[in-house]
């Protein structure tokens, strides 16, 4: 099954209602682009209004609770995510697991409960500067892998992406070689565990992304797309790192 491209766009904490005609025309032009997955992760609050622009498009959220349902003050479950309108969720991006102690149990925990209500996933994993510096990062990065990848899942439905912590909005990005070795290494851990169907799954790599180095990124071995932040938030910015994966 060839694997086809795919852009997410991670809005992170950004995003007010006027910000929704920006996402109407990423999606309208998006469906140019019939080669490419396009999707568009909003903060909570948007996820209704984006999922029910006029252009159509597909929406995700950026993160989920374990439980569907409960007490948990200010948690959104993923069932609550997909009855909002949304597809697919991010889970243990690093924001997640630095800033809220995500552990690989938790974020694992979260990709099943994201597919047990339908959504696709998007798994984040990555390596800080120190462990890069250390010469480490691939093997923290399948650790990672190994640890939060959810138990049984049907493979078109999770995609792992790749976000060094050291590029996230940084204007820094690994060389081609680093990002293509990482892959490589994330594609044989992932065939090490369920076998040759290992090639069907998407493996998207972040971090610092934009529209001048978006064509060599997705160029590189076992790139097949981009998660992306700050580049996502305008049409002008994002437009041309889709048209990089056309
Ligand atoms: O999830 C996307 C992200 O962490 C990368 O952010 O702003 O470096 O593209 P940015």
């Amino acid at each position: 099954m060839a694997r086809r491209k795919y852009v997410v766009g991670n809005w992170k904490m950004n995003g007010l209602t006027e910000a929704l005609g920006e996402a109407g025309a990423i999606f309208a032009a998006a469906r140019g682009h019939a080669a490419v997955d396009v999707a568009l992760c909003p903060p909570f609050t948007l996820i209704g209004a984006m999922a029910a622009l006029p252009e159509g498009g597909t929406v995700g959220g950026q993160d989920c609770h374990v439980q569907a349902s409960g007490a948990f003050t200010g948690s959104v479950s993923a069932p609550m995510l997909a009855d909002a309108g949304a597809r697919l969720v991010i889970v243990g991006h690093s924001e997640r697991r630095e800033g809220y102690g995500e552990s690989d149990g938790d974020v694992k925990a979260k990709a099943e409960a994201a597919l047990a209500a339908g959504l696709s996933v998007i798994l984040c994993v990555g390596e800080p500067r120190k462990v890069r510096e250390s010469g480490d990062a691939i093997d923290y990065v399948l650790a990672q892998v190994r640890q939060s990848l959810p138990d049984g899942f049907d493979r078109s439905r999770l995609a792992i992406a790749y976000e060094p912590i050291w590029a996230i909005g940084t204007g820094l990005v690994p060389t081609i070689e680093d990002v293509a070795a990482m892959h490589g290494s994330i594609r044989a851990a992932l065939t090490e565990r369920i076998g040759a169907g290992a090639a069907d799954l998407r493996l998207l790599y972040g971090g610092s992304v934009n529209g001048e180095n978006a064509a060599e990124l997705l160029g590189a071995g076992d790139v097949d797309g981009a998660l992306v932040g700050g580049a996502s938030l305008t049409a002008a910015k994002f437009l041309p790192i889709v048209e990089a994966a056309a």
